[in-house]
């Protein structure tokens, strides 16, 4: 198994909620180590740019509105095979349908509102971690 890099968003429900310490716990325990984590505010056209490849779906525009909607938290998680880890842990986009442990099972409040956001490939994780860090930011 491969070393990989990921990243990861704690959304804006979830840090309203202040769960961004609860989120993290369930990251570690998964194998995950944060190697880079900054808490922002998205723009407008960072959110637009970040989800254009959603740009055609009927919810892109609430996408983007409820990104900006409150503070994010953005991170690159690194372990091995840490796409698909993530992902196992965060649990399927819909809640209703995430295992339980998941933290979309424990956390999320609807598919919009969904607490966390995971790379879907490592091709996708390089860029995405890319939109946010640059390499100096990011202590392994
Ligand atoms: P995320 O992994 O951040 O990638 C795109 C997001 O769109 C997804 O999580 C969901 O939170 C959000 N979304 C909102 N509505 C839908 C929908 N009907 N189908 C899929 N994703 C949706």
């Amino acid at each position: 198994m491969a070393v990989e890099r990921t990243l990861s968003i704690i959304k804006p429900d979830a840090t309203r909620r202040n769960l961004t310490g609860q989120v993290n716990a369930k990251l570690e325990a998964a194998g995950l180590r944060i190697v880079a984590q900054r808490r922002i505010q998205l723009s407008q056209g960072q959110a637009e740019a970040f989800y254009a490849v959603h740009k055609e779906r009927p919810f892109y525009g609430d996408l983007v509105a409820f990104m900006t909607s409150g503070p994010v938290v953005v991170q690159a998680l690194e372990g091995e095979n840490a796409v698909a880890r993530n992902r196992e842990v965060m649990g399927a986009t819909n809640p209703a349908d995430a295992a339980e442990g998941t933290i979309r099972k424990e956390f999320a409040e609807s598919i919009e509102a969904n607490s966390v956001h995971g790379s879907d490939s490592a091709e996708n994780a390089a860029i995405e971690i890319a939109f946010f860090f640059s390499g100096c930011d990011i202590v392994g």
